[in-house]
């Protein structure tokens, strides 16, 4: 599923006036790729994820996605857009903390309906499975460690199969062997064939990446094809 930018800017209103966070981005995002979103703090990479996932509306500018306006959605079908299309990870992880690990898994797909009723139980498994967490399935969030937790938030991000995955700061809060793990994951995830888009300040792990989008007070400075993904 393709993304594209049209021009977009964000300005929020402030008491100094209006700042632009976002500044007339004009780029294609495609499925396949596993883009990084780097710069300092403040440059516009949250704001950026928000409006590609339809969180925010731009102030100018279109977002589309297959083809779609955002814009032009409802707020209903906007709800289910993000629920059918976009996984979402964060750096805090946001798992339900009085739910199990399998019960998060279970309540994103109960939420959204695309996988069949008789299939979710099943499915639910399988994910924490792959992702090496299937043992914990019985217990609730905070008993697991920070990879473990972004690894159940990772399954519950796939768990309707969306065809997009974006990802804000994931290994702002992991260690170094997890943070690899989680790279990894996600470059799995665009070798399968999703459109991966992750805002990261972490440099080191930049070249598990095919592309880096480099913002800089709102505006792409870069836009860097990596060699090899
Ligand atoms: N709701 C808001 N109102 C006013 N300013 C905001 C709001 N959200 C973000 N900003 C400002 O927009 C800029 C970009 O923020 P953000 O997208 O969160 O950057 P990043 O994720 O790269 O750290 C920052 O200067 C931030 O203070
Ligand atoms: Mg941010």
């Amino acid at each position: 599923m393709t993304i594209e930018l049209h021009s977009v800017s964000k300005s929020y209103e402030t008491h100094a006036g209006p700042f632009d966070a976002v500044r007339e981005l004009s780029l294609n995002m495609t499925p396949g790729e596993f883009i990084g979103l780097v710069g300092p703090s403040g440059s516009g990479k949250s704001t950026l994820l928000n409006l590609i996932s339809g969180l925010d509306h731009p102030s100018s500018g279109e977002v589309r996605v297959a083809g779609e306006r955002l814009a032009g959605l409802s707020e209903t079908k906007l709800a289910s857009f993000r629920g059918e299309k976009i996984g979402f990870v964060f750096q805090f992880f946001q798992l339900v903390p009085t739910l199990t690990v399998f019960e998060n898994v279970m309540l994103a797909m109960d939420l959204v309906g695309t996988i069949n009723r008789s299939e979710r139980h099943k499915r639910a498994l399988e994910l924490l499975d792959q992702f090496g967490v299937l043992r914990h399935k019985g217990k609730t969030p905070s008993r697991l460690s920070g990879g473990e937790q972004q690894r159940v938030a990772i399954a519950r991000a796939l768990a309707n199969d969306p065809p997009i995955l974006v990802a804000d700061e994931p290994t702002g809060n992991l260690d170094c062997e997890n943070s690899d793990r989680t790279m990894d994951l996600f470059a799995d995830c665009a070798d399968g064939g999703r459109l991966v888009i992750v805002a990261t300040h972490d440099t080191a792990r930049l070249g598990r990446l095919s592309r880096v989008l480099t913002l800089r007070d709102g505006a792409l400075v870069k836009d860097e094809v990596n060699g090899h993904g």
